[in-house]
């Protein structure tokens, strides 16, 4: 009976709730830009150190970003870089679910943490290389083989703003 009840229970958190991988990102990876930002991104194309497409994606290793887009505002030089990490299900539900970084991913210099500067005007393709590698307690906290969400939230001095969020299913090992 108890067993039955577990069973049924699984079934429906499945079946009737969870997508194991959200957005078909069992096989895709979905990106979209998620703030209001003088920058139209066009393309995102996860690649490993070889230029690679790469997916799933390995966050136990440097990640890199290839994203063609136009920058309609100013050259930016300088920038701060906020990452934000979230994982998919549990039990209060099937959502994302914020992971704590604990201060380590906010803020930092944008321009030695990944983004390449200064971002000139126009079209252009750039890597944007993610690099959690460095920080060990937040790879601790991640499972392998599971749909993860990342957004980066990049912020220039006179406040315009370019956010991109990534949902993919990500290797740890
Ligand atoms: C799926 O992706 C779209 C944009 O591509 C986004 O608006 C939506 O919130 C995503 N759904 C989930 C569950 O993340
Ligand atoms: C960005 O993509 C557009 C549309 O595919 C293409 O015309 C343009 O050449 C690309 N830009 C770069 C710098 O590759």
């Amino acid at each position: 009976m108890l067993r039955t009840a577990i069973l049924i229970s699984a079934v429906f958190a499945v079946g009737f709730c969870c997508d194991a991988f959200p957005n078909k990102t069992d096989t895709t990876l979905n990106w979209f830009p998620s703030c209001t930002s003088k920058i139209t991104v066009y393309s995102l194309v996860a690649q490993d150190k070889s230029g690679n497409a790469e997916y799933p994606i390995h966050l136990s290793a440097p990640l890199y970003a290839l994203v063609n887009l136009t920058n309609s505002g100013s050259v930016y030089n300088q920038m701060k870089l906020t990452t934000n990490l979230w994982s998919w299900g549990g039990w209060s539900g099937c959502d994302w679910h914020s992971l704590p970084t604990l201060g380590m991913l906010s803020n930092l210099d944008a321009c030695t943490n990944g983004i390449p500067c200064p971002i000139p005007q126009g079209n252009q393709q750039l890597t944007i290389t993610m690099d959690f590698t460095k920080f060990g307690n937040i790879i601790g906290l991640l499972q392998d083989d599971q749909p993860y969400q990342i957004q980066q939230v990049i912020t220039a001095p006179n406040g315009d703003t370019l956010c991109i969020t990534v949902q993919a299913r990500a290797r740890i090992k």
